[in-house]
């Protein structure tokens, strides 16, 4: 399987604003794959992105579209020569044929068995399979394991990336022994050096335990009535205390929780992640959080982190000089990785 000639089976997560090209292509630089969530930018600023992370690294990248929104400047980013796309929250219908036109990939990331059917009549080149354990905002609403075993059983030779509660190399070690090809991290990489999330987010991440992440509709901003997960803290305990109630009779709706030089304000509720440039009540805001935070110890930089996970990886499967060649056979969807030789 020759599709993404990744040297580890590791990708980094769209995660919103919270990734810069910097993180993007440090992840690619150290042999994963990085990517960039362009769903909400305009086609300008997805130009400048793209050819941004084409000067930092010669890697493959992916750019993600939430199609719950539409994908505005997914043209500007194929002509700007991402190579690989990932859409989110729906099927691509036409819009697949268009990214294939530009000669790149299509990964498609799913929620349960019914979208990776629709997934392979797409003929995406790669599933993401999420389970409900994602941080962020979580299409799934099975656990990873139950649809993971699901999706690899009809996917052939198509490979399945296993995403939602993983964090260090056990985590890799049990998706691929499962039959995925890879595994796709988000939480995690909030929790880097290159990371844009606020450093008082980022140390939440570090302190919390097993059991901090909970699935909940209580922040909405642009997106209401979708569910994600994210860290417990006083805004959400102040609105289940109040009976989770609708918009308009939330505790405290409306006020600034923080904000940056630029104007740029999050009211509670809201549900962007605070950034290094905000000051304010950071605890209070919307902290994306899957449910492998309990296993996020510090805050090391992509590469390190990305051979770390490799490392325990190789730990645990006993994997001797040539661990890719070893393990290409297991599955026929594998994503290549690793030395040809
Ligand atoms: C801060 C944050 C922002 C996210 N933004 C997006 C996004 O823009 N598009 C998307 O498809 N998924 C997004 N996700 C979900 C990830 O793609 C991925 O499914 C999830 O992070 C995997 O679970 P994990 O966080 O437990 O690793 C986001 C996740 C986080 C934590």
């Amino acid at each position: 399987m020759t599709l993404l000639n990744l040297k580890y089976p590791i990708l980094q997560a769209p995660v919103g604003s919270v990734a810069t090209p910097e993180l993007a292509a440090n992840v690619c630089n150290a042999g994963a794959m990085g990517s960039l969530a362009l769903t909400w930018e305009k086609p300008q600023a997805a130009v400048r992105l793209v050819a941004q992370m084409r000067a930092l690294t010669t890697g493959p990248f992916f750019v993600n579209y939430v199609l719950a929104f539409p994908p505005k400047s997914l043209d500007a980013a194929l002509e700007a020569g991402a190579p690989v796309v990932t859409f989110s929250w729906g099927q691509p219908g036409k819009l697949a044929d268009r990214v294939r036109c530009s000669d790149a990939r299509v990964g498609i990331q799913v929620g349960n068995l019914d979208g990776a059917k629709q997934a392979l009549d797409s003929q995406a080149d790669f599933i993401i399979c999420q389970g409900v354990e994602a941080g962020g905002h979580v299409q799934s609403t099975t656990a990873l394991s139950t649809l993971l075993a699901q999706v690899v059983e009809i996917s052939g030779s198509v490979p399945v990336v296993a995403a939602g509660g993983l964090a260090n190399g056990a985590d890799l070690h049990r998706a691929l022994q499962q039959g995925a090809a890879a595994i796709m991290l988000g939480t995690r990489f909030v929790a880097t050096a290159e990371s844009r999330a606020h450093p008082v987010y980022k140390q939440a991440l570090v302190d919390s335990k097993p059991g901090d992440s909970v699935y909940t509709l209580c922040y909405d901003g642009s997106w209401p009535y979708a569910a994600h997960r994210v860290l417990r803290n006083a805004t959400l305990n102040d609105w289940e205390s109040a009976g989770c109630p609708q918009v308009g009779h939330r505790p405290g709706e409306g006020e600034t929780v923080a904000s940056d030089n630029d104007g740029y304000v999050l009211r509670r509720y809201d549900d962007d992640p605070p950034l290094s440039s905000m000051e304010g009540e950071i605890l209070d805001c919307c902290l994306y959080a899957g449910t492998g935070c309990g296993d996020i110890d510090d805050l090391p930089d992509a590469a390190e982190l990305i051979s770390r996970i490799w490392n325990e990886y190789r730990a645990l499967s006993n994997a001797d000089a040539k661990p890719t060649i070893a393990r290409s056979h297991q599955h026929p969807g594998h994503m290549k990785w690793g030395n040809d030789e």
